[in-house]
C-alpha cells in the first residue's frame, strides 16, 4: 500500500558532499568545516569556492574567480529597462525573481554541459550581485548603477548599495552571506533541484528557488521575526504579548522552530555576535534587547519540545544594523543562497542526474459519465 510523507519530511532524494547538519546536536559543517569558523575565519568568495569545487582555492585561483566575478557586475540595458518599468512599491524578492527569469530567456538554446555550466556561475555570482543592489537601489529611489568591484563580494556590494562601508559591516555582510549559503536542501533548493533535474539551464533553476523562498514558512521567516519585535515594541511588553498572541492567540513564534533541528540553530552563535556588535541606535538596541527577551520567554516555553530559535530570529537584526530596510532581507537571503544552490544542482546533475517526479495517490471520485 502507498503511503505519503507530508511535506516529504524524512524522504532523501540525493547524496550530499556539500553540508552536514546535526539537528539534535545543533552542528553544521560544510565540505567538513564548521560554519561559525567559516564565517568568521574565511570570505564568501572562498567558501563559494570550496562549496562547488570541493576545496579552498590557493591564492591565483581565488583572484581569478574573483576577477571573473568582478567581471561581470554590468546588468544588460535590457534588465535595466526591465528594474525601470517595474512599480516602485514592488517587492525585492519578486523583482530578483523577474530579472532572474529575464536571464534565463537568454538561454535560448542551451544545452547542458557540465563545463559550460561550470564555466557560468561567476557571471553569476556577478549578475545576482548587480540585481540586487539595483533592486534596492531602485527601492530607495535611488538611480541604477554598473557596481564598481572592490577585492570581496561584500565590499563591492555593500558600496554599490550605499556608496560606502566599514570594515565591520563589510565583515558581518561577509558572513551572514556564508552563513545563509547553503542548509542542506530547503524548499527553495529542493525547488532549484527539481527545475535542474530537466537538465534546464542555472538561471531557471535560480528562479524556481527564488519562488520557494519567498513564504513567511521559509525565507520570509527573518523579516517576520523583525516585524514581531516592531510589534511588541519593547523588552517589558514581551509576556502579555507572548501570552496573548504565542499562548491564547495560537499564532507561531516567527524565529522559532526547525524543521530539521531539535536545538539551537547553530548559526545563530555569528548572527547573534553581529546583533551585539553592530546594534548601536536606542531604536537598534532596544530591538535586540526585545529579540533576547523573547526568545529566552520562547525556549522556556518550547525548548521542552524541541523547539529553539531559528537564524532567522537574528539575522534581521544583523541586515538592519548593516543599513537595510525590513522588506530587503529575504532578498538579502536570496543573494547569499546562489553559491549553495548552484553547488547542490551542480553536485546533483553531476553525480546522480535523474529526473525528480514523484508521485500523488488518487483519492477523488471513481470513473463518472458526462449527463
Ligand atoms: N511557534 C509555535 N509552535 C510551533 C512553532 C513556532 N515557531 N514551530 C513549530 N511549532 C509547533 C507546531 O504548532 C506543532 O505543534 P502540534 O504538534 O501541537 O500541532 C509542532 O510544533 C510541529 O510543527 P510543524 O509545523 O509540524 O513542524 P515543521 O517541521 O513543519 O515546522 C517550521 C518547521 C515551518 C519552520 C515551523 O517551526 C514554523 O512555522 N516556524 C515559524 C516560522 C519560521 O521561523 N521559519 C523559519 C525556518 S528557518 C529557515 O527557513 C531559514
Amino acid at each position: 500500500m502507498e503511503e505519503i510523507s507530508p511535506g516529504l519530511e524524512n524522504v532523501y532524494i540525493k547524496y550530499t558532499e556539500l553540508t552536514y547538519i546535526d539537528g539534535n546536536k545543533g552542528i553544521m559543517r560544510y565540505r567538513g568545516y564548521d560554519i561559525n569558523e567559516l564565517a568568521e575565519k574565511s570570505s564568501f568568495e572562498a567558501v563559494s569556492y570550496l562549496m562547488l569545487f570541493g576545496r579552498f582555492p590557493d591564492s591565483k585561483e581565488l583572484m581569478e574567480f574573483r576577477d571573473r566575478i568582478n567581471s561581470n557586475l554590468v546588468l544588460a540595458d535590457y534588465l535595466k529597462n526591465i528594474l525601470l518599468a517595474m512599480p516602485e512599491k514592488s517587492d525585492a524578492l519578486g523583482m530578483l525573481q523577474t530579472l532572474l527569469s529575464a536571464k534565463a530567456s537568454e538561454e535560448l538554446n542551451y544545452k547542458y554541459s557540465k563545463e559550460n555550466d561550470r564555466d557560468k556561475i561567476p557571471e553569476i555570482l556577478g549578475q545576482v550581485l548587480s540585481m540586487v543592489a539595483n533592486i534596492y537601489r531602485i527601492k530607495e529611489g535611488d538611480s541604477i548603477i554598473d557596481p564598481d568591484p572592490y577585492e570581496t563580494y561584500s565590499e563591492t556590494f555593500l558600496r554599490a548599495c550605499f556608496g560606502k562601508a566599514d570594515k565591520n559591516r563589510i565583515k558581518a555582510m561577509d558572513s551572514a552571506l556564508i552563513l545563509y549559503m547553503d542548509h542542506e536542501i530547503p524548499a527553495s533548493t529542493t525547488a532549484a533541484l527539481v527545475t535542474a533535474s530537466t537538465l534546464s539551464d542555472m538561471y531557471s533553476a535560480l528562479a524556481s528557488a527564488v519562488t520557494a523562498l519567498r513564504g513567511p514558512l521559509h525565507g520570509g521567516a527573518a523579516e517576520g521575526a523583525y516585524r514581531q519585535f516592531l510589534e511588541i515594541g519593547s523588552p517589558e511588553k514581551v509576556d502579555k504579548w507572548f501570552n496573548d498572541n504565542i499562548i491564547n492567540g495560537k499564532r507561531r513564534l516567527v524565529g522559532f522552530g526547525h524543521r530539521v533541528y531539535r536545538t539551537y540553530d547553530p548559526r545563530l552563535k555569528t548572527f547573534k555576535k553581529y546583533a551585539d556588535m553592530l546594534a548601536a541606535t536606542n531604536e537598534e538596541k532596544n530591538i535586540l534587547a526585545t529579540a533576547k527577551k523573547l526568545e529566552e520567554t520562547g525556549v522556556k516555553a518550547f525548548g521542552s519540545r524541541g523547539i529553539y530559535t531559528n537564524t532567522d530570529f537574528y539575522s534581521g537584526i544583523v541586515f538592519k544594523a548593516i543599513g537595510f530596510p525590513v522588506d530587503m532581507f529575504t532578498t538579502l537571503f536570496g543573494l547569499s543562497r546562489v553559491s549553495g544552490i548552484l553547488a547542490h544542482i551542480t553536485e546533483y546533475v553531476e553525480t546522480q542526474e535523474r529526473l525528480i517526479r514523484p508521485r500523488a495517490i488518487y483519492r477523488g471520485p471513481g470513473e463518472r459519465k458526462l449527463e
